[in-house]
């Protein structure tokens, strides 16, 4: 009820009263003065005079679920959180395909390898998405490309910042880590019951603690740009290489993730069990990295449990 209100004001181009709104949406006064106190509080901006009613004026930086849901044509269900131990845990509880869980900061967020992903309140985007594709276990992990490639392009059209891709996670900028992608997935029987790709990206003004402060970065260090639009194109990115992926294309990811590679042509440093130093030189169209190993010859590297390095920093 409380968007019908909202709707009702923004569509209005001038005052509206209180019992006008009662009489469409057929709530007491009351409940109508209710409601537009809790917009006020939720950020919006509501203006009451007396004898007049109200009117709405324009906010740009609000960031909850209507905001977010006006604008992607119901392809999602969002799930809007103040706070939560992790986006992928609740996104596990849930289940459900095409949910989208976003929090405005985690208690416990998680990255990959075992390490926790720092989630400043208000600072940062940390959203998970579920779903449930009729692919094999061995496509899953193209699924974190895709997200890669995903928000790599939102964030290109909206900022004019040069971010590119570690493959086969990780967006960055200026040799430093913007974001990250932990995707997990639940079998049942060796088949995919569902996945959950969850991302990171540090937005606002971040007090990194001291052990990632050197390797992060956050996007308004460079270029003011609000979490509601970063979410609404990432969205709406994510939904056409999707549905493309599931149509059995996955060239356009491949080709994002190649044309902006940050690792491709270097060398790199392969930590898993031991560290190897080798040269990135392609990814294959499954998404697989291909490097020249120490003896020369081409090897493919499957995502996984490896992270990879520049040779003298995160990413140089
Ligand atoms: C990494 O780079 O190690 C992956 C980081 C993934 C962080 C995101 S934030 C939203 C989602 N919920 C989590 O607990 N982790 C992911």
């Amino acid at each position: 009820m409380r968007e019908k209100v909202l709707k009702l004001l923004e569509e209005s181009d001038d005052y509206i009263s209180g019992e006008m709104i009662s009489n469409k949406l057929s709530i007491s006064r009351q409940s109508v003065s209710k409601h537009i106190s809790k917009l006020n509080e939720m950020g919006y901006h509501i203006e009451a005079k007396h004898k007049k009613g109200y009117k709405y004026h324009k906010v740009d930086d609000i960031y909850n679920k209507y905001e977010i849901e006006k604008e992607i044509d119901n392809k999602f269900n969002i799930i809007f959180l103040d706070s939560v131990d992790s986006t992928n845990n609740y996104a596990k509880t849930i289940a459900e395909d095409k949910a989208v869980i976003i929090a405005n900061t985690q208690t416990n967020g998680r990255g990959r390898l075992g390490r926790s992903w720092y989630s400043e309140k208000d600072k940062g985007v940390y959203l998970s998405i579920i779903l449930k594709p009729d692919i094999s276990v061995e496509e899953a992990p193209k699924l974190t490309l895709l997200s890669a490639a995903a928000m790599l392009t939102a964030l290109r059209k909206l900022t004019d910042l040069d971010i590119k891709i570690k493959w086969p996670n990780d967006l960055v900028l200026k040799n430093k880590k913007l974001a990250g992608i932990l995707t997990e997935m639940s079998l049942e029987l060796g088949s995919i019951n569902y996945i959950v790709v969850g991302i990171g990206v540090n937005v606002g003004s971040y007090l990194f603690p001291d052990d990632i402060k050197d390797k992060g970065i956050f996007l308004h260090k460079y270029h003011d740009i609000s979490r509601k639009e970063i979410v609404v194109s990432f969205l709406k990115e994510f939904d056409i290489l999707y549905h493309e992926f599931i149509n059995g294309n996955f060239k356009t990811v491949i080709d994002i993730s190649k044309e902006y590679s940050v690792i491709l042509n270097k060398d790199i440093k392969i930590i898993s069990k031991e560290e190897r130093i080798v040269r990135a030189v392609d990814i294959d169209e499954n998404g697989h990295l291909i490097i020249i190993n120490e003896q020369g010859e081409r090897e493919n590297i499957f995502y996984g449990e490896v992270s990879i390095r520049g040779l003298y920093d995160y990413v140089d």
